[in-house]
């Protein structure tokens, strides 16, 4: 697929490994500027430093989803680094413990719940309140278990509205 997003910014949660890292270095390979949003400082600072060796621009932002002032931060560092968020993927996530039901953890079905279904739901929102009345927000919200939130007024669209 061609997608042409030049001039665009993208914002990616959980950019510093797998999925979010291949997304992040595809929208700039595409032409967007990108923020990098990860927990892991090393991780995010990777991917950052490799955007910038293939001649794209990024910005790292240490996040964790899960707390709603570091969310506000990494949405308020997009828009003073690059005056607007076009499109977000809400890709940090966890996978948790496999275990039989009769055997799970609470710990750790807590932690998934604040990952998955807090950090997205937050990062949405968040992005919602502060572009609404900016741009368009295309978002895409990875973590099982999530659906895709649109706040009267707002005009969030999916990937597949793109093209
Ligand atoms: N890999 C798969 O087969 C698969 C299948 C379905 C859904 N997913 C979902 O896709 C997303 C990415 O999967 P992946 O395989 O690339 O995972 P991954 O573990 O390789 O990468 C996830 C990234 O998210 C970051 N992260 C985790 N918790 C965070 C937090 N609280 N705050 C900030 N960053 C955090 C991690 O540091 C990591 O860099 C996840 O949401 C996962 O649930 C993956």
């Amino acid at each position: 697929m061609d997608l042409d997003f030049t001039g665009k910014v993208a914002l990616i949660t959980g950019a510093g490994n797998g999925i979010g890292r291949a997304t992040t270095l595809a929208f700039a390979r595409s032409g967007a500027k990108v923020v990098v949003v990860d927990r892991d400082t090393a991780g995010g600072e990777a991917t950052a430093g490799i955007v910038r060796q293939q001649g794209g621009q990024a910005h790292f932002v240490a996040a964790d989803v899960t707390k709603s002032a570091e969310v506000r931060a990494y949405v308020k560092a997009a828009l003073d680094t690059y005056g607007a968020i076009d499109c977000f993927f809400n890709n940090a996530g966890i996978e948790g413990k496999w275990a039989h039901t009769a055997e799970h953890d609470e710990d750790a079905f807590d932690q998934v719940i604040a990952v998955n279904v807090k950090g997205s739901f937050s990062g949405c929102a968040t992005c919602c309140r502060s572009c609404c009345s900016r741009s368009e927000v295309r978002s895409s919200t990875l973590p099982r278990s999530q659906g895709l939130l649109r706040p009267q007024g707002c005009r969030l669209t999916s990937p597949r509205s793109m093209r």
